[in-house]
């Protein structure tokens, strides 16, 4: 069935975007799959694009790619951090607020997926709600003033799987000690991710402060997220989906991150991503926001829970 969201048949496109000449990104996980194919879109507009990224060489070759397709002048850096790791976390962003005096959007893109065995950060936190929502939830607020200066935007990127775990976050149990299970507890994570963002623009309107806040999901593409880290069972999976043609290229994968991060035409309390068979691909338009992710005791909880444990205030 042909697309009737707001972008048309085609659904939304780099096209849209005219010249991001004079903007600035700051991306996370941007040395692989969906986060690098974001920068290559936003640099092909002209855009500045500094990677949040936790590993040096693996960096040094994505910026080199980078520039031999765009050239010695193109505006990509990269800073060292990990989001498994708070004081990395607080570390990177000083930097950031040292080197980077505007950021149009920040994007929270880099994650971790279906670990198979539970493990713990080393700040003790259950690895995936620990990378993907505590990471991201401190470096957001460690850098808010600076995108408010900027009057930008926080781009969250989750995933269709926040619909396959328990579709609640499992308070009581935060690290999964007693049931640990690899896809639910990537599920409540990135489930986590969605929730702090609507939990996020509520406290933006009360404030009424001029940041924007939207939530996007890559679809099924081809990138590295499933890795020797995962079990055989969804290694196997993921190759056979893959195989079947079911997952889209890592490239269109970047498209609903781009389109959050600089497209006008928006709206807040909503989510967008591949509208096609399954969400996995297809036009890239409005998806359906559940309602069980806009639970507003839940979404106020986790702001606590998540305020305390990486200890930091956000002053909203
Ligand atoms: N691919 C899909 O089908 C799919 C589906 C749904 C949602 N998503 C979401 O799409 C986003 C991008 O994932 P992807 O598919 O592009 O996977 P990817 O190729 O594995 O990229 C993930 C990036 O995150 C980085 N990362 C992982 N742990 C990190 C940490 N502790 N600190 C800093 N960076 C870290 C990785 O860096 P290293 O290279 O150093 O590991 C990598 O650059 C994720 O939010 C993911 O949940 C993807």
């Amino acid at each position: 069935m042909a697309n009737t969201g707001q972008f048309g048949a085609t659904g939304w496109t780099p096209k849209q975007i005219d010249s991001l000449k004079g903007k600035t990104y700051v991306i996370t996980g941007a040395n692989s799959g969906t986060g690098f194919q974001a920068s290559r879109l936003l640099l092909a507009k002209g855009a500045r694009v500094v990677m949040l990224n936790r590993n040096t060489s693996k960096s040094d070759i994505a910026i080199g790619q980078l520039k031999s397709e765009f050239g010695d002048t193109a505006q990509v850096s990269y800073i060292v951090m990990d989001l498994a790791v708070l004081s990395s976390v607080r570390h990177g962003a000083a930097q950031i607020l040292s080197l980077v005096p505007h950021i149009d959007a920040l994007i929270c893109n880099g994650a971790i997926a279906q670990i198979a065995k539970q493990q713990l950060t080393v700040d003790g936190f259950e690895s995936q709600l620990g990378v993907n929502h505590y990471g991201h939830f401190l470096l957001c607020g460690l850098l808010f003033d600076r995108i408010e200066q900027s009057q930008g935007r926080i781009v969250v990127v989750s995933s269709e799987g926040h619909k396959i775990g328990l579709r609640a976050i499992q308070f009581n149990d935060l690290n999964w000690d007693n049931n640990y299970h690899p896809n639910k507890v990537y599920s409540q994570s990135k489930l986590a991710q969605m929730m702090f963002a609507y939990e996020l623009q509520k406290k933006i309107a009360v404030s009424k402060k001029p940041v924007k806040v939207y939530v996007c999901h890559p679809g099924a593409s081809k990138t590295s997220l499933i890795r020797s880290s995962a079990n055989i069972a969804t290694r196997l999976s993921w190759s056979i989906m893959v195989k079947l043609g079911l997952a889209q290229s890592a490239e269109k994968g970047a498209y609903p991150e781009v389109m959050c991060a600089t497209e006008e035409n928006l709206k807040q309390r909503a989510y967008y991503g591949p509208t096609g068979m399954m969400n996995f691909s297809g036009p890239v338009d409005e998806c359906k926001l559940e309602s069980f992710v806009l639970d507003d005791d839940a979404l106020t909880k986790l702001w606590a829970v998540s305020e305390q444990a990486v200890a930091f205030n956000w002053s909203l």
